[in-house]
């Protein structure tokens, strides 16, 4: 086992000493109050004064990750060692953004591969069945085979230059018909991203847009000429019919959640085109750069990592609200919730024993300010305890700029708010203020900072866990509820369900009655 999960951290030095410092901390900004607390990295800057953190928690955070073997950790991702422990595996994602120079040769000719095929489909030379060329992009996928391309698009794509690309990755009827509504089957290619290629959503959806070809041509040349794959799981895909020059892989040391810079990301190559997509990367790989050498007390990933210690194992923090002040980043909720949920949302350490301590808060959030006339009010005179990152980017990517003074105005007044407070003799009016978050600020929105920003939260969710002594990259608690799911679905068709419990078997009575 590796050495950061054979003690809980709570029988480290440096956590017992935040304790201490956590009975001190008030409910004031703390003893940075005057002071700015910010460190810049490549096209992002990162404003934490607004932490509860003073001097003494800064030390005693960056001692925390030193005895957690937080560098040893770091040394070993980038190594290659099977720091996914429970799944005996790696997890190289970081091999994915490495210039072409340095990655190793499969990363390259894959990356190669993958990239041409997307410059063909922009450019109308990949075609249909009919020989008509390919003009939009169904993306079949879900969770980390879907939220990283989706939220790259949707936050780069300003113009329509190429295929438009739609996503489906929902197994709702509604989704795929709204999905499919207006496009035509002789002109779609559909991509199945997958890694295991056998998630009953990506499946089912699969199968449904086969059918939706079979106008076009026979069976056999609608899977070759209208499919494409992503996935670990060759055979199942060959099986399937894709032909072999539309299949891409995806290595078991790519995590699904962490698999955006690998051929999942083809939509986002499709939409923008090679040289975005290569900025995306080099943004990721700057990041990597940075956390692979700096040391803990100015390593970015893990000071955010160490401030989401601190707020949820000592000042008492439930959840994360993640607050993009930019419409084009509105899907970065969506995309935070599983990175940090999924990889960190876990009660077994490392060695197997209970973990003693909180892992992953509550991760949501959403787009700015809508969220103002919204669940703010619960964020500055609710009773929960909570912290928030708020992310906003200095340049704008349109040709309002009084409409971005005010998006930035309101980005600054909203943490301002949450920090101070305001006193008032009326409690109505009294807001307590204390509530700590972090500001992110992009230059501006572009491939590069994006992969930055998401390479910067993918590292923070690996020194969290490292701290925390679990493993960020497996996800055992998905399984059951899929399991159930089939021998349900059964029922729900008719057969007998003797052994179900009683309000599952009174809901399905309900549904069988009324259907
Ligand atoms: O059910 C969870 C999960 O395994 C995620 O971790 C993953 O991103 C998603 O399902 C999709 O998996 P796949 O890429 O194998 O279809």
């Amino acid at each position: 086992m590796f050495p950061w999960g054979a003690k809980p951290p709570e029988q480290r030095a440096a956590w017992q000493r935040l304790g201490l410092l956590a009975r001190d901390a008030g409910h004031s900004r703390g003893a940075n109050g005057a002071q700015a607390l910010s460190q810049r990295l490549g096209p992002l800057f990162v404003d934490y004064s607004k932490e509860r953190v003073d001097s003494p928690v800064r030390r005693a955070l960056a001692d925390l990750a030193n005895e957690s073997g937080l560098p040893e950790a770091v040394a070993a991702l980038f190594a290659g060692e099977r720091v996914n422990e429970t799944e005996g595996r790696a997890a190289l994602h970081t091999e994915l953004r490495k210039p072409a120079a340095q990655a190793r040769p499969e990363v390259r000719q894959e990356r190669e591969r993958f990239l041409r095929f997307a410059e063909d489909v922009r450019g109308g030379r990949c075609r249909g069945a009919t020989g008509r060329p390919i003009r939009a992009i169904v993306h079949v996928g879900i969770g980390g085979s879907h939220l990283g391309p989706q939220l790259a698009l949707e936050a780069l794509r300003a113009a329509d230059d190429g295929p438009q690309v739609r996503f489906l990755a929902n197994i709702d009827g509604a989704a795929v018909e709204r999905t499919l509504a207006g496009l035509d089957p002789a002109t779609t290619l559909a991509i199945v991203a997958s890694k295991s290629f056998e998630t009953l959503e990506t499946r089912i959806n699969a199968q449904t847009l086969r059918r939706w070809f079979s106008p076009v041509a026979a069976d056999a040349a609608v899977a070759r000429c209208h499919f494409a794959a992503v996935t670990g799981n060759a055979d199942a895909a060959r099986d399937f019919g894709v032909a072999d020059e539309r299949r891409f892989s995806l290595w078991d040391w790519v995590g699904g959640r962490f698999s955006l810079w690998s051929a999942v990301g083809l939509p986002v190559a499709i939409g923008l085109g090679r040289e975005a997509f290569e900025e995306l990367l080099a943004g990721a790989y700057l990041v990597d750069t940075h956390f692979a050498g700096a040391a803990a007390h100015e390593n970015l990933p893990a000071l955010l990592a160490l401030l989401q210690i601190w707020n949820t194992n000592f000042l008492g923090a439930t959840s994360h609200a993640v607050l993009p002040y930019d419409h084009r980043l509105r899907l970065l909720p969506a995309y935070l919730q599983q990175l940090e949920m999924e990889s960190n949302g876990k009660s077994t350490r490392l060695d197997g024993e209970p973990t003693g301590t909180h892992t992953a808060p509550v991760v949501w959030g959403g787009e700015e300010t809508g969220g103002q006339h919204a669940f703010h009010q619960l964020l500055h005179q609710g009773t929960r305890t909570f912290s928030a990152d708020f992310i906003a980017c200095v340049r704008p990517g349109h040709n309002l700029p009084a409409h971005h003074d005010w998006l930035l105005a309101n980005c600054l007044a909203q943490s301002k708010a949450l920090a101070d407070g305001c006193p008032s003799e009326c409690g109505h009016q009294r807001l307590r203020g204390g509530h700590p978050s972090t500001t992110i600020l992009l230059d501006a929105l572009d491939p590069k900072s994006l992969g930055a920003l998401i390479a910067l939260y993918e590292h923070k969710v690996f020194s969290a866990g490292v701290i925390w002594g679990i493993n960020s990259f497996d996800q055992w608690g998905v399984r059951l509820g899929k399991a159930l799911a089939e021998d349900i679905h059964e029922q729900l068709r008719g057969a007998d369900a003797p052994r179900q419990d009683p309000s599952t078997r009174a809901l399905l009575r309900e549904i069988r009655r009324l259907r």
